[in-house]
């Protein structure tokens, strides 16, 4: 596509406030490599790769995107890109190796490193505090399944704020807790691997203590911080025509969307999970959990078709309607569900709203001029912040988009085989090469910016 028809394209979408930020998002595990370099511990998701048969082609977290190393040179990629933000999670097993206990200087000096480059480079940095990769001394623990671990967190919120809080103001506790709770303890996909209804449910209920936990210690040790959490939400539909399947649906959106949401929120669990989770809940925890927080995160890429299961929710993953378009990875490509999950949160929770994920994986190759024309990306960017922008019209308080990813990167289970990046990594070379997606969401950018 030739500059003037991005810019023009770029022109078609009303402009926001000018206080809107764009961004892009990362996170530790899956960029950084460096797993054993300067002190860093394993963490559950090193274990869980070494098993065989765990992760697409047995690729690994080892050197991912080599980041710790090229953090300067994925800067500037950012600095091209002309964000505003760089959301990126902090590798809790980089700066307490056994999670708990020493400090590893080395590791804070990274991160140090990391946000003193960008705010060279004018980019406000957002740190997450968890994004997966639990430390594996924790988790030899009991990990979430212990109740010790919103102490464990919490000083570990609390040293991340310490040594950053001078440079940074924006902080979210957990990206996606669902997604790693459901998965890693209750169907035993993801690390570590567990499938049990207990270890589930005293899962979310740690994460959701540790949760309030950490927002009182960021609160207390940073008090110019704007705090929150990031929630994945997309509306769940029955994949088949079966009463079993509308029942299975209404159970799998009560742990998927709010599991997290409404007790952080609401100070109750929803329906679905209730009476399951009671067995764990102590007095006076609703009110730890329940901490008043600056906005809501917000992540969403897809609706959910669902068809009921003999697992421990009773619910899974069906196959949406044929003909619905999908992305490489599988996903529906629905623009209309994000924007009533934009209006649908809007009107729940009444607070403002950050998108912190929202991209798609497509089939990216280099063509024989050297350059990768991800037109599919583009085409879902453009469709997914014309939705927003609908959202937005309609009222709802949507005050910054974040881009998953700046770079391809390692992708859970599936490993290097799904490309998220507006950046191609050669995973031979560490190459970076910004694809035409990269190049539309800078023209976007600066479209909007000069409209404000
Ligand atoms: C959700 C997760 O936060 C992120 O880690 C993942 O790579 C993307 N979505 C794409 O699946």
């Amino acid at each position: 596509m030739t500059k003037e028809a991005l810019q023009s394209e770029a022109r078609l979408l009303a402009a926001p406030k000018s206080s809107f930020v764009w961004g892009v998002s990362t996170s530790s595990f899956q960029i950084e490599g460096a797993a054993h370099i300067d002190g860093r511990g394993d963490s559950i998701w090193d274990v869980y790769c070494r098993k065989p048969g765990t992760v697409k082609n047995g690729d690994t977290g080892e050197t991912a995107c080599d980041h710790y190393h090229r953090y300067g040179e994925d800067v500037a990629l950012m600095r091209d890109l002309r964000i505003d933000a760089y959301r990126f999670s902090i590798s809790w097993s980089r700066l307490l190796p056994r999670g708990r206990g020493a400090v590893n200087e080395h590791g804070l000096a990274f991160y140090d490193r990391l946000i003193d480059a960008l705010l060279a480079a004018g980019i406000e940095p957002w740190i997450c505090l968890y994004h997966w990769d639990l430390p594996q001394a924790l988790h030899e623990l009991g990990g979430w399944q212990n109740r010790d671990i919103a102490g464990w967190f919490a000083d570990y919120a609390a040293l991340v704020a310490r040594r950053y809080g001078d440079r940074v103001k924006r902080f979210a506790t957990f990206n996606e807790p669902c997604v790693f709770t459901l998965f890693g303890y209750g169907l035993g996909w993801n690390a570590p691997g567990i499938a049990d209804a207990d270890a589930l449910h005293k899962a979310i209920h740690h994460v959701n203590l540790s949760h309030g936990a950490a927002i009182g210690a960021l609160r207390t040790t940073v008090p110019q911080a704007s705090v929150g959490a990031i929630h994945n939400r997309q509306p769940c539909f029955p994949a088949g025509t079966s009463p079993n399947d509308a029942a299975a649906a209404v159970k799998f959106a009560g742990y998927w969307n709010d599991a997290f949401p409404y007790p952080q929120h609401f100070a109750c669990y929803p329906a679905a999970l209730a009476e399951a989770v009671e067995p764990f809940q102590k007095p006076g925890d609703m009110a730890l959990i329940a901490q008043p927080v600056d906005w809501f995160g917000l992540n969403h890429y897809s609706p959910h078709y669902i068809k009921a299961d003999h697992n421990v929710i009773g619910a899974t993953f069906g196959a949406p309607p044929p003909n619905v378009p999908r992305t490489t990875i599988g996903w529906p490509i629905v623009p209309d569900a994000f924007r009533d999950t934009l209006l649908d949160v809007h009107r729940r929770f009444s607070l403002p709203i950050y998108i912190l994920e929202n991209g798609t994986a497509t089939d990216d190759t280099l063509d024989g001029a050297g350059h990768i024309e991800d037109a599919g990306r583009i085409a879902y960017l453009r469709a997914y912040i014309d939705a927003m922008q609908e959202a937005i019209a309609a009222g709802v308080d949507v005050r910054g988009y974040f881009v998953w990813s700046l770079l391809d990167n390692f992708e859970w289970t599936s490993g290097y085989s799904q490309r998220f990046g507006l950046t191609y990594v050669d995973f031979a070379t560490q190459r970076r090469i910004p694809k035409a997606s990269a190049r539309w969401y800078a023209n976007l950018i600066a479209a909007n910016r000069r409209r404000l």
